[in-house]
């Protein structure tokens, strides 16, 4: 089959087979496709769109173009994958709470880019913590201690590292038909039975608009059960942060207080146990989401949860006393500065992207793929939505590296709030869950 056939028809509009969607992914693992063509072909998809036969076609050759993990384990392989958002740490919480209720997570995680954060670099603050680990080491912890979060490294779906690279160059990152195949090929890699997803809307999100992070939710749960994993999503808020925390150790910490059955980070457990409810009963794991609820609040109360992912980090390289002693090992910034409210009133906007931005000056995100981080930065104590300040109250606490950054981040916050005499109508943390059959 000619690449250039291949093209014509994706010029076209018309459908491709999935021997054709196969070459073309086979060649942009080993090369044979170039990377004109592949720039080519997503710009046409971008154009003319792809049918939800050519989505599962795509993301199950990407998936097939590298490795894939296959489990004999006593209990549902499962995960959760999240579009990403800031102050986003549910995975930290999740990995481990489903694997003390009998579930087995091989997370495979991504580092941030722009303005929302990455797992991997969250947990790349512990001292130690190894995310890029052998396919043996991987299934070792995982059918060893129940969870795992690594890296994918280069062996997991080859053709979507490609052709994601190239969609960065040219400007078409914005498909929800490449988007879905993009995130699917790889989760599903995994060799999951089921799968939750947490698709964030709000001006923290990959995706602001409602109806977007709707058509890319439906796009990825039909796609996913099409391609033969149980997969339901549900649409969250993210017109603030989740944790009351943006930075990477900063939300190592906030996970550590739900694993520990602290109080406090409200939004935090109740967006991790509504998702964790749905992929458990959806993997049989409970008989529905009620019990399931009441089986994580038990991981959680008991310790379990906490215990498993002190485990984890231990296994992976980290201190075998971070549970007990996460002061000594997370890392500290150098300067913390008090952001005060410029008026008084109600916050009724807490614009997600520029907080997102403010992470980055502050050096704990990244502009581009191989920039290093400052693990210590971010922002603590962030103020809710809807909160009622007087002029001079602390918005939040600035965590810098020195006080010119920490004062230059301050003037970028400005921007962040809007303050009314009216209380806002907020929306609803969790806003809709999308099944199959939806
Ligand atoms: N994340 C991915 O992995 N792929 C995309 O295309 C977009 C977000």
């Amino acid at each position: 089959m000619n690449i250039r056939n291949i093209l014509a028809k994706v010029r076209k509009g018309a459908a491709l087979s999935a021997g054709e969607i196969r070459t073309f992914s086979n060649g942009l693992a080993d090369g044979s496709v170039s990377d004109v063509q592949a720039a080519a072909f997503s710009m046409a998809v971008c154009i003319h769109g792809l049918s939800e036969e050519e989505r599962i076609g795509l993301t199950l050759s990407m998936r097939d173009s590298g490795e894939i993990r296959s489990w004999d384990l006593p209990g549902p392989v499962i995960d959760k994958h999240s579009t990403g958002g800031i102050g986003d740490n549910t995975s930290l919480i999740l990995a481990p709470a489903l694997a003390a209720c009998g579930g087995f997570v091989p997370m495979v995680s991504g580092r941030g880019l722009g303005h929302t954060g990455g797992t991997l670099d969250k947990l790349e603050s512990i001292p130690g913590y190894q995310a890029e680990v052998s396919t043996e080491r991987f299934e070792q912890v995982v059918g060893g201690v129940g969870c795992a979060i690594i890296g994918a490294g280069k062996g997991i779906a080859p053709a979507d590292k490609r052709l994601y690279a190239i969609r960065d160059f040219t400007g078409t990152v914005d498909s929800i038909d490449l988007i879905t195949s993009s995130i699917l090929s790889k989760k599903l890699a995994a060799g999951l039975q089921a799968l939750v997803l947490d698709v964030k809307v709000g001006s923290g999100a990959f995706l602001s608009k409602f109806d977007e992070a709707q058509a890319l939710a439906q796009s990825l749960v039909r796609v996913a059960n099409g391609a033969g994993c149980r997969t339901m999503a549900l649409l969250t808020d993210m017109n603030e942060p989740l944790a009351e925390s943006v930075g990477n150790a900063l939300e190592v910490k906030s996970a550590l207080k739900i694993l520990r059955n602290e109080p406090g980070e409200e939004r935090l457990r109740k967006v991790s146990l509504a998702l964790g409810s749905k992929l458990m009963a959806s993997s049989g794991l409970a008989e529905n989401e009620r019990s399931a609820e009441k089986k994580l609040l038990e991981s959680l109360a008991t310790g379990r949860a906490a215990e498993i992912f002190g485990k984890m980090v231990t296994e992976l390289g980290g201190p075998a006393d971070l549970l007990e002693k996460s002061e000594k090992y997370l890392p500290k910034p150098k300067v913390i500065l008090e952001y005060q409210a410029k008026s008084s009133g109600f916050i009724t906007e807490s614009d997600g992207r520029i907080l997102g931005e403010a992470l980055i000056e502050l050096g704990g995100g990244r502009r581009k793929f191989d920039e290093s981080l400052d693990h210590s930065v971010g922002l603590d104590r962030i103020v809710r939505l809807d909160s009622s300040v007087k002029a001079g109250d602390s918005l939040m606490r600035i965590c810098a590296a020195d006080e010119n950054t920490a004062r230059r981040v301050a003037s970028l916050l400005d921007k962040a709030f809007v303050f009314s005499d009216q209380p806002m109508k907020s929306s609803e943390l969790i806003m809709q869950t999308i099944s199959y059959d939806q």
